[in-house]
């Protein structure tokens, strides 16, 4: 959490930084701040609780000239949302800028110790701590002082830091959490991820675990935290500026939703080799260790967990390997059976939440193998696996993750069918008919959207509604899951999914005359006894909305609404369901007055515990 940028070159800074913060702000939205260096050697600083706009009203009339600055927008850990709290921090003496992403573990002796030593400390953060460790330890070599301080904090930080006696340095430093380097010319960047200077270059560095990174106009140094210097591995970006703008939508989630075909047909495509056989060549694991599997172990949050539910139901039809899907924040605390045999699939849109990087840690630490599913290239997780699938989404800005989502499943599918090509579990002609009709989703998707206008005005005639149920079966259970979700987090309604089959154990209680049931009923060998589901929670009450296929009449005498899907394979059907289920909350949620694209207390990137 919380968004970082750092800058110095020959643009003015604050230009620079403000527009970084603009594309970073779904990292975090509690407060927002910046410091520049001005050609009088005087660090300028303004920070503002709230959002960015109130940065930019603060701002608004004021000059913070200059060439060299820092930029954060925060996601509230230490201390409350507040001005007071807001990033940059800084010494005693106002000579050091510090932002900070992440948490530390040890702030509260740290802060002790310094107040011990007469420093005088004016937020709550953990973050200010910093400013006042470098302060004592610059003896003119910034670099230095910001390793040394490094050495001491336990926890995870990204620290950019600025000093008025440096016009022509910015340093980076980074534990656990993102940091990228962008190499201009004759400027350079640093940021929490590549869109926040991809309007400036498409050229980027990796900053690994414990390394510190000196900005200068002209150049740029990685070294360790013993000042030794490292290697790093540059790359280009291969989207541009327009893939991470609003493009005429309001809401980047609504942009997002639209973009789904294009991103999984970059998913899917181009997957089959001449010789007719899938071809996963990222995935760096030897098909005499994919032999060897016994068991597939899938660790994701949220969204990305979901996708994993939908994983275990086509990894298990096609490879017959017993597949568990967990949540990480538990996986590692409960002493999970994994070892040589296993593989974990590591499902992370950002690549960076906590929960997940911990799970995978836990697992090669144990002997797994670990193949990480995710959108972001260069991130901790991608780096820490022992394979890479990369989704290939393009930038997701809206908090709410849907196309993310939507080539997590694409993602999912392919590996499920690349084990079993492997594992000879399923012949060649099977492997390539599933591909076939992987690579008609896109279109499939596209169908579906054009079908969504009934959709949004049930949501909005039902937007007063507190509590809407979710159910489905076999894989539309998982996106019942999805569907409450999204309603949750974007419209603060209570909002739950269910197996429904399960609802007689206890959930139907819940429904009374007109509480909203939404209900995926795609044709699949369950649905007759979906149909009864539906019958008993009808006869009790609920208003039925039901996503059905087309000519599929099997539930619509039950349903007080019908939304159309196109007909594909049952086991496929998430990657169409899953439009309705954004949709649905989207629409629910705009109409409550909502943002869509920064839902309260939430952000982007999970990068705590
Ligand atoms: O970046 P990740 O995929 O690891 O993120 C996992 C969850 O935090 C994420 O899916 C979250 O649930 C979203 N807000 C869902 O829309």
């Amino acid at each position: 959490m919380c968004g970082i940028v750092g800058y110095v070159g020959e643009q003015p800074a604050l230009d620079v930084v403000m527009q970084g913060l603009r594309r970073l702000e779904y990292r975090g939205y509690d407060s927002a701040g910046v410091a520049v260096l001005g050609s009088d050697d005087e660090l300028r600083i303004a920070r503002k609780a709230g959002k960015l706009a109130n940065l930019d009203a603060e701002l608004a009339g004021t000059e913070l000239p200059g060439t060299l600055g820092v930029g954060h927008t925060r996601w509230a850990t230490h201390g409350a949302p507040t001005d007071r709290n807001a990033h940059p921090h800084r010494d005693c003496s106002g000579a050091v800028a510090v932002v900070h992403n992440g948490t530390l573990e040890n702030f509260a002796e740290l802060r002790e110790g310094l107040t011990e030593r007469g420093h005088s400390l004016s937020s709550d953060t953990d973050t200010e701590a910093v400013a006042h460790l470098i302060e004592e330890r610059y003896d003119g070599d910034l670099a230095a002082a910001v390793r040394e301080v490094a050495k001491e904090l336990e926890g995870s930080f990204v620290l950019v830091v600025a000093h008025r006696e440096q016009p022509d340095l910015v340093i980076g430093a980074r534990r656990n959490l993102p940091l990228v380097v962008g190499l201009g010319d004759g400027e350079n960047f640093l940021a929490s991820d590549v869109t926040a200077f991809i309007a400036y270059t498409r050229e980027a560095r990796a900053v690994d675990q414990d390394q510190v990174v000196e900005l200068r106009r002209d150049g740029v140094r990685v070294t360790d935290l013993d000042g030794n210097d490292v290697e790093g591995e540059t790359y280009h970006v291969d989207w541009d500026t327009a893939a991470a703008e609003k493009a005429g939508y309001e809401y980047f989630m609504l942009k997002e939703i639209d973009e789904q075909p294009e991103a999984v047909a970059e998913t899917i495509g181009g997957r089959l080799g001449r010789d007719g056989r899938l071809r996963l060549d990222e995935l760096a694991i030897s098909d005499e260790d994919i032999r060897g599997f016994q068991q597939v172990v899938i660790v994701a949050c949220g969204s990305s967990y979901h996708s994993g539910l939908v994983g275990k139901y086509a990894i298990e039809r096609w490879t017959r390997l017993p597949t568990q899907v967990e949540i990480a924040s538990e996986f590692r605390y409960r002493d999970p059976v994994v070892g040589r045999d296993t593989l974990v699939i590591a499902i992370s849109q950002s690549g960076e939440t906590a929960d997940t990087l911990e799970a995978l840690r836990h697992a090669r630490q144990q002997g797994a193998w670990v193949m990480a599913v995710t959108n972001t290239v260069g991130s901790s997780i991608a780096r820490e696996s022992d394979a890479v699938f990369y989704t290939r989404s393009g930038p997701e800005i809206a908090v709410a993750s849907t196309k993310a989502v939507m080539t997590q499943l694409a993602a999912v599918y392919l590996v499920g069918l690349h084990l079993a090509q492997i594992r000879g579990t399923r012949d060649g002609d099977e492997v390539r008919s599933h591909y076939a009709d992987l690579a008609a989703i896109p279109r499939l998707i596209e169908d579906t959207l054009t079908r969504m206008d009934p959709l949004r005005k049930i949501a909005r005639d039902i937007s007063d509604a507190e509590r809407v149920l979710f159910l489905g079966r076999h894989v539309g259970y998982p996106m019942a899951l999805e569907g409450a979700l999204k309603l949750k987090e974007l419209a603060y309604v209570s909002a739950e999914g269910f197996p429904a089959g399960e609802i007689k154990h206890g959930p139907i209680a819940l429904i009374e005359q007109g509480t909203p049931v939404v209900v995926l009923a795609t044709r699949h060998a369950l649905s007759p006894k979906l149909v009864t589901n539906v019958q008993e929670i009808k006869a009790r009450g609920a208003r039925t909305i039901v996503i059905a296929t087309d000519g599929d009449d099997s539930v619509t005498p039950y349903a007080d609404h019908v939304i159309r899907v196109p007909d594909t394979k049952s086991l496929l059907s998430p990657l169409l369901t899953l439009v309705p289920m954004q949709v649905f909350s989207a629409e629910f949620a705009m109409a409550r007055g909502l943002d869509v694209d920064q839902p309260r207390n939430l952000a982007k990137s999970v990068t705590v515990e």
